[in-house]
């Protein structure tokens, strides 16, 4: 028998199986819930609210006045104000008749628990001391943290990745684990990582409105990273760095692919880390001094990998369908809220197409934001959407082609498999991401588990937006009976479900 990598172990140990749930059901210590906002204690803090081009204050609802414009080269605070915000900043604040409130961000949230931290990292600004500032969510605000320029450090710990040395501005994205660890125990990572990919999928749409071109970088030296932000690794790591030069100043031929091989043995006095996750984690990082093979990751994805795929079976090609956004993404952004019911009426054919268009659209584009678009796939169950059979397709994204695998209606399974969740059943579609994992690992070791789950809920990300500007219904859903979702759509043992999304027409409350 072959030997398993750490992913692998990790994967089997965390799938969901309805005899044995008992595992992930002990009862939540609410007394020890993480708080999800970091605490830094700083007299250097910069007040973002009042760049915001709002009318009113996203946390009180009081009038604010005319946003600031205060220029600044090569830009200004009020491009950070408004580039953090729509990223992850404050969009919702629910209010409980317990008089208890909720905030919620731009980004989704498995379980509402807000696992992913941001840093930014500045240099060169006429208008901010060059340093590393944490993004204070809980009051749209930056704490310096550290002083000074880290852009040696930085280039060095990404592996001379050319967007560094073209950049100002980074965005260091971290996950405090024991948020979501607290509820979700040993699968939280999955859902840390697609958590973070929606957040960096917000960054990626949104940057360029603000004049950047945003470059996510997947291979670093993670310990090198995680210590230059003081990080206790126990408890927070870093998971993805995000370029961000500035318009037409970048080649895209330039700019290699953005992830990179790691793989180690356990080091001995790691297993008794406390959780899995944890090992996963730690074995999937690049230490300082491993030989990475970066000419394996700057040959460009190979597509036809996803082309080849079930290429006998009956093809319906989508119609192109483009988006309009109107003014800005950003008015998406302020919209999107997972949807918590669906009536169960269908959608039209066009709209899936324009959804599924605008979410694989840079599956094929140079640089492609994700961090490598070959080794995940995607699977829907089509259950109401006029113009299409119902049935269980196979998605080819780069000719957004869809091939019918199993006629039907699959109701009652993908209900069963979502954990009895109504939002299954009632959906008019749903986007299944997959991958082989054996193969992924082959390619980038126990980190292929990472670029998976990052790249996943990009695209999930980019189906909200998509489905919120056409006024339907978007739900992520990361539990789900694992084995189960395998038998549906006829896969192999060594490929995982990685992300569930679930589109359809909204209950009217
Ligand atoms: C990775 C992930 C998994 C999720 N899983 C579920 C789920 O299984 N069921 C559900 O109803 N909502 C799910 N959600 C939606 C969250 O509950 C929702 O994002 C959170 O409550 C915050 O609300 P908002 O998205 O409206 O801002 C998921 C979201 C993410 C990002």
């Amino acid at each position: 028998m072959d030997k398993k990598a750490l992913a692998e172990i990790y994967h089997e140990e965390t799938k969901y199986h309805e005899a044995r749930m008992g595992k992930f059901q002990r009862p939540l210590d609410w007394g020890a819930q993480p708080s999800p906002y970091k605490e830094y204690h700083s007299d250097k803090k910069i007040d973002l609210i009042p760049y915001l081009p709002f009318q009113n204050n996203p946390f009180t609802g009081e009038p604010l006045p005319p946003a600031k414009t205060q220029g600044g080269y090569p830009f200004g605070i009020a491009e950070i104000s408004r580039l953090l915000y729509f990223t992850n900043g404050v969009t919702g604040i629910l209010q409980y008749p317990t008089g208890q409130t909720l905030t919620l961000r731009a980004a989704p949230t498995a379980g509402g628990l807000y696992p992913t931290e941001l840093y930014v990292a500045i240099r060169g600004l006429s208008v901010l001391e060059n340093g590393i500032y944490n993004f204070q969510v809980k009051d749209h605000s930056l704490v310096l943290v550290w002083e000074g320029d880290f852009w040696e450090e930085f280039e060095r710990y990404c592996m001379h990745h050319e967007a560094i040395a073209k950049s100002n501005l980074l965005v260091i994205m971290t996950a405090v684990y024991q948020r979501s660890a607290w509820r979700y125990q040993e699968r939280a990572y999955r859902r840390i990582l697609l958590d973070t990919g929606h957040i960096l999928g917000n960054l990626v749409v949104y940057a360029p409105e603000e004049g950047f071109s945003p470059v996510p970088i997947g291979g670093f030296l993670d310990t090198s990273l995680n210590r230059l932000l003081f990080l206790d690794e126990a408890e927070e790591g870093v998971l993805a760095v995000v370029a961000l030069p500035q318009g037409e100043k970048i080649n895209p031929e330039e700019i290699r692919p953005t992830s990179a091989v790691a793989s180690m043995p356990i080091p001995k006095g790691e297993n008794d880390l406390k959780m899995l996750q944890l090992q996963l984690h730690r074995v999937s990082s690049i230490l300082p001094g491993e030989k990475v093979d970066l000419s394996a990751v700057r040959r460009p994805p190979d597509l036809n990998v996803l082309e080849s795929k079930h290429s006998y079976k009956e093809a319906t090609l989508l119609p192109e369908s483009p988006i309009d956004w109107g003014e800005s993404v950003g008015q998406s952004i302020l919209l999107r809220r997972s949807t918590r019911g669906f009536s169960g009426e269908g959608f039209l054919k066009e709209e899936l197409a324009g959804i599924l268009g605008y979410a694989y659209f840079p599956v094929a584009a140079v640089p492609s934001p994700f961090f490598d678009p070959s080794i995940l796939q995607t699977y829907l169950v089509v259950q109401k959407v006029v113009g299409l059979q119902e049935g269980i397709y196979y998605f080819v994204p780069q000719k957004n082609e869809l091939r019918l695998l199993s006629a039907g209606d699959f109701r009652e399974q993908t209900w069963h498999f979502c954990l009895g969740q109504e939002l299954a059943r009632d959906a008019a579609a749903l986007v299944i991401h997959i991958a082989h994992l054996k193969r992924a690992v082959e390619k980038y070791g126990d980190r292929a588990y990472r670029y998976l789950h990052l790249d996943a809920g990009q695209i999930g990300e980019r189906l909200n937006l998509a489905a919120i500007r056409l006024g339907l219904g978007v739900s992520g859903i990361g539990g789900f009976y694992d084995d189960e979702v395998n038998a549906l759509l006829g896969l192999s043992l060594d490929e995982i479900v990685v992300y569930i999304t679930t589109l359809g027409r909204p209950r009217s409350s």
